[in-house]
């Protein structure tokens, strides 16, 4: 998953059924002593002959650094539709009723909404007040509210902005946009501008591809490489000064993920966030993602928000809430977990104005 697969199954003869993130990573090294297959699912920018030769160069390279037999493989390439077609998320396929918005697929027609909307026992006020938003080729973007932790993050969208209790953000950062859904929910409900920052050049292009279809001002680029690598600052201190061995661990892979996308990135036309937009400007930053790389952010994130404004952050477990709050409690006030479906949760905090 860290060469930037996003989606990797790991098949043991133990059958051991494992169905949380968490749990799947805690297994890994065990199952890696087994005798396994492993499926690893890629988008269509990647290159996956040099895959392959990084699995080898990490993997099978012996002390001396030359090449040892690597384990049988196969590459395969696969359509979206046949993606849909062989089962994996063929529900998904249907729109979606989510917080104020109906989410669609580009092909979806007035039918199939109909028949979304006749599944849900809103009235017809409400049913007029549904904000469309059209979602393209997201599937692997997490796009249709699929997960709860978007579904949280769109619920935390509609009170913001529709119970107005205080000013509504303006501009919002959405770190991992991913589709782009959090960041066009904001603009649709009120935000003047989005702009997303992700490490997977297809979503990149998704997600602008989706502002243009919903007429949305949002762009989303790749992250500031400087900011992930973690360079020193003028007088030799650390800028990011996140302590502790396992820390650097996180930063490393992730720039490993990331130097992929800078060099991918050339082909794709896809540009790192300029300057001007990498700074501390915005109003709100929502990100939902998994909670070591959210652990990682937490300088940079901090940033990029305003004193006096906003975060959520999502992909987070029950059980993992305490130790993110801990930590982004250096950087924001008031960090607590603001809601909860089916064992996830949504963090949300204010920037303070002295770190
Ligand atoms: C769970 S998806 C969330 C997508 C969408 N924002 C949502 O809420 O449904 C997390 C996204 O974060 C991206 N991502 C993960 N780590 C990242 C990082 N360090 N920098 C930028 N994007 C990252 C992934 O590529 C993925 O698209």
């Amino acid at each position: 998953m860290e060469l930037g697969s996003f989606s990797t199954s790991i098949t043991t003869t133990k059958n051991k059924n494992l169905d949380r993130s968490d749990e799947i990573l805690e297994e890994i090294p065990h199952l890696l002593t087994a005798k396994c297959d492993v499926t690893a699912l890629f988008t269509s920018s990647f290159d996956l002959p040099s895959i392959v030769g990084m699995l080898q160069d990490t993997l099978y390279t012996d002390d001396e650094g030359n090449a040892l037999p690597m384990p049988g493989h196969t590459i395969e390439i696969k359509e979206e539709s046949q993606y849909l077609e062989d089962g994996v998320k063929k529900e998904m396929t249907k729109p979606v009723l989510c917080s104020s918005f109906l989410l669609k697929l580009p092909w979806h027609t007035d039918a199939h909404v109909k028949e979304a909307i006749s599944d849900t026992q809103l009235d017809e006020v409400k049913i007029h007040s549904l904000i469309p938003l059209t979602l393209e080729g997201g599937i692997a973007f997490g796009s249709m509210a699929e997960h709860p932790t978007t579904r949280l993050c769109l619920s935390f969208l509609h009170d913001l902005y529709l119970t107005k209790t205080k000013t509504s953000p303006q501009l919002i950062l959405d770190y991992g946009a991913g589709s782009g859904i959090l960041g066009l929910a904001a603009c649709k409900l009120g935000a003047k501008q989005a702009i997303g920052v992700e490490m997977d050049l297809d979503a990149i292009q998704i997600a602008n591809a989706n502002a243009k279809r919903n007429s949305c001002n949002m762009l989303t680029y790749l992250p500031n490489m400087d900011s992930i690598t973690n360079r020193p600052s003028d007088d030799g201190t650390n800028e990011n000064s996140i302590e502790g061995e396992h820390k650097k661990e996180d930063r490393e892979s992730l720039s490993v993920s990331m130097v992929g996308s800078v060099s991918r990135s050339k082909t794709f036309n896809v540009d790192e966030i300029p300057e001007n937009l990498n700074t501390q400007i915005y109003d709100l930053c929502m990100a939902n993602i998994l909670p070591k790389a959210l652990m990682t952010l937490a300088p940079i994130i901090a940033r990029m928000v305003k004193p006096g404004k906003e975060i959520a952050l999502s992909g987070i477990r029950d059980h993992q809430a305490q130790e993110i709050i801990d930590l982004y409690s250096e950087y924001f006030d008031d960090c607590k977990v603001n809601r909860e479906e089916e064992g996830w949760v949504l963090i949300s905090g204010i920037r303070k104005t002295d770190t």
